[in-house]
């Protein structure tokens, strides 16, 4: 079977397509520097799946040791290229450091894909680089809008880096999957979210301050052109984005792609608001989050949500678990981690 190397294989979606990965009887070798998830993940794998991948902790800006990686797993047939800092504020703080993990460990892995004879190559991209699209919902075919943080400016470079590095050498492809909000967690609890420190993205910091570990969510804005005037988002089952993975490099392994490089919006089609998001947690898992209306953040987009029918079509691949069952495995998931604390 053939051998795929995840980098950022311990993270949050990483470690959901490693096993979705393992699941289709993929050899997968992860790669991760363990700066944003813990070796602990790969118990969680092995427990899903029965496997326990191959890992390197290794950081991917380091050439000479990813070079030695290649070499001591011989064979890689593909490439899924997770490894990225994403936090959107600390990227304003700190640009230099997102233009050199991100960028550098791009290009580490496109130079070194030729001289191990890797020829296929995923690239985890983002909605971010469609800004606030003027139509919605918005479609592989949208401009590129200016970015609004350094975070998103890399994954704008990137995908220009990848177009122009495989039009320069045909014989590879690649696909660019741009991801809307994933959320939820493993339906086993053995893997989910894991966020180190107060947590910026939306759900973890519902499900800790449903657990207690926070006192309130703030909601930032409810001014918002939209129907209860918070935020618009397309939020996504984790366990159905890391399956269309395996769709992606099936296709490409399978020589199914129609282009050498193909770009494909991950999504469910449907947009949700903060409040809506809310409530449904609430009803769905009989607890209440408190939670105070503050001032808009800055750099949100309004309202994005994906038209997805060009994945739907082209992979087969659609998102099919509600955003009940996700809000309720995010809970689960939650859960399991305050237990494991008290266990501590
Ligand atoms: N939100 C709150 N309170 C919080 C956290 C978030 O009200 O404590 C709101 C945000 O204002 C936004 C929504 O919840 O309206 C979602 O916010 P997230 O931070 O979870 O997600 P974003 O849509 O801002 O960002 C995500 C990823 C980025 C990616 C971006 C693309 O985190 O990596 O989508 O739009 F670039």
């Amino acid at each position: 079977m053939a051998k795929i190397l995840v980098t950022g294989g311990t993270g949050y979606i990483g470690s959901h397509t490693v096993v979705e990965l393992q699941k289709v009887g993929f050899d997968v070798v992860i790669v991760d520097n363990l700066s944003n998830s813990s070796i602990d993940v790969l118990n969680g794998i092995e427990k899903i799946t029965g496997i326990r991948p191959a890992f390197e902790n290794i950081d991917c800006v380091d050439y000479v040791s990813m070079d030695r990686m290649f070499e001591k797993y011989k064979g890689i047939d593909a490439i899924i290229h997770f490894a990225a800092s994403k936090a959107v504020g600390e990227s304003v703080e700190k640009p230099l450091l997102y233009y050199r993990n991100n960028l550098v460990s791009l290009i580490n892995l496109l130079q070194l894909m030729p001289i191990h004879k890797v020829k296929n190559f995923v690239f985890s991209s983002s909605c971010t680089v469609y800004g606030q699209p003027d139509v919605l919902p918005v479609t592989e075919s949208a401009p590129i809008k200016p970015a609004l943080s350094p975070y998103g400016n890399t994954k704008q470079i990137s995908e220009e880096i990848i177009r122009d590095t495989i039009h320069a050498n045909p014989c590879y492809q690649s696909t660019i999957l741009r991801y809307f909000n994933p959320i939820g967690a493993h339906p086993s609890a053995e893997i989910g979210e894991l966020p180190s420190g107060v947590p910026n993205n939306l759900l973890p910091f519902v499900t800790q301050t449903a657990r207690g570990l926070r006192k309130q969510l703030l909601i930032f804005g409810d001014d918002y052109n939209t129907p209860d005037g918070s935020c618009v988002r397309d939020y996504i089952n984790v366990v159905d984005l890391a399956k269309a993975h395996v769709i992606a490099v099936q296709r490409m392994l399978n020589k199914r792609a129609k282009a050498h490089v193909e770009t494909f919006n991950l999504g469910t089609g449907r947009g949700l608001s903060v409040l809506e998001i809310i409530k449904t947690f609430e009803k769905v898992n009989g607890v209440s989050i408190p939670y105070k209306i503050v001032d808009r953040r800055e750099g949100d987009i309004e309202k994005v949500w994906a038209d997805p029918s060009y994945a739907n079509n082209e992979l087969g691949w659609t998102a099919t678990e509600t955003v009940e069952d996700t809000l309720r495995s995010a809970w689960v998931w939650e859960q399991k981690l305050a237990n494991r604390v008290k266990a501590e």
